[in-house]
């Protein structure tokens, strides 16, 4: 596994893929207070893997959830628990997780670190990756939101296997899109491989998520550069 570095004006992140969540703690700080933030059904089906952390906050599934609320109760448990501006998050799950979790680490104390063990294919080839983060708001997608990128992503292809069907369709989805916007040979693999995807091929999953990550963190690199 070789680290993909996101180096931009909004800071720097590395990306992780192919790494194991089993390896997480060595990406943390030492000797600092750490709050995993995650949802029920993650915990239920890797909670075992999760490393120790001084509190765990669950956020509601689902679109609905990724509100202004959720990242409330996150910041009101992190006061109540005391945490401060040395402490760190690690959000584990898929991009709503880790989208609100950026957004609560991005405003709790005008900031904190934060890293991503990225769970589903989407955030792993597309949410997790670029710093943008944020809830709805009023009806509408990501209103609310900052730029912040995280210290580090983990991409477990262990951990596609439990991904439902629809959820792997969503993921593809997003390499689609970033093969016929960047990538012909990566839109002409996705064409040639379209039996192995069905049957999870985690090589092949890889490779969406190693093209789809340099593929975004170029256009990262060129946003950030005319902003
Ligand atoms: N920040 C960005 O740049 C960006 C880019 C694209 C999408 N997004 C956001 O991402 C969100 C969608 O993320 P998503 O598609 O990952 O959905 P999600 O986070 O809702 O996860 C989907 C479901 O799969 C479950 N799940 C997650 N990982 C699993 C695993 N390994 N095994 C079994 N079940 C698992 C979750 O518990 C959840 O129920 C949207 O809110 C969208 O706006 C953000």
């Amino acid at each position: 596994m070789i680290p993909i570095t996101i180096d931009s004006e909004i800071g720097k992140s590395k990306i992780l893929a192919g790494e194991s969540i089993s390896n997480v703690t060595q990406y943390l700080p030492d000797n600092k207070k750490i709050v995993i933030i995650t949802d029920e059904k993650i915990n239920a089906v890797y909670g075992h893997l999760f490393p120790k952390a001084d509190l765990i906050i669950f956020i509601p599934q689902g679109e609905k959830n990724k509100s202004l609320q959720s990242a409330e109760l996150i910041i009101q448990k992190m006061a109540e628990a005391e945490f401060d501006r040395s402490s760190f998050i690690l959000a584990i799950g898929g991009g709503i997780v880790c989208d609100i979790a950026g957004f609560a680490a991005a405003i709790y104390m005008r900031g904190i670190k934060f890293g991503f063990v990225s769970t589903t294919l989407l955030s792993q080839v597309d949410a997790s990756v670029g710093g943008k983060n944020g809830v709805n708001f009023g009806g509408y997608k990501n209103l609310v939101g900052t730029f912040c990128l995280p210290e580090f992503v983990i991409c477990d292809p262990e951990m596609l296997k439990t991904l439902p069907q629809s959820e792997l369709i969503s993921g593809i989805a997003e390499v689609v899109k970033h093969g016929l916007i960047a990538d012909a040979n990566l839109f002409e693999f996705i064409e040639q491989n379209t039996d192995k995807i069905r049957k999870y091929d985690l090589n092949v999953l890889m490779r969406f998520v190693h093209d789809s990550v340099i593929i975004k963190s170029k256009s990262i690199s060129r946003l950030c550069s005319m902003i």
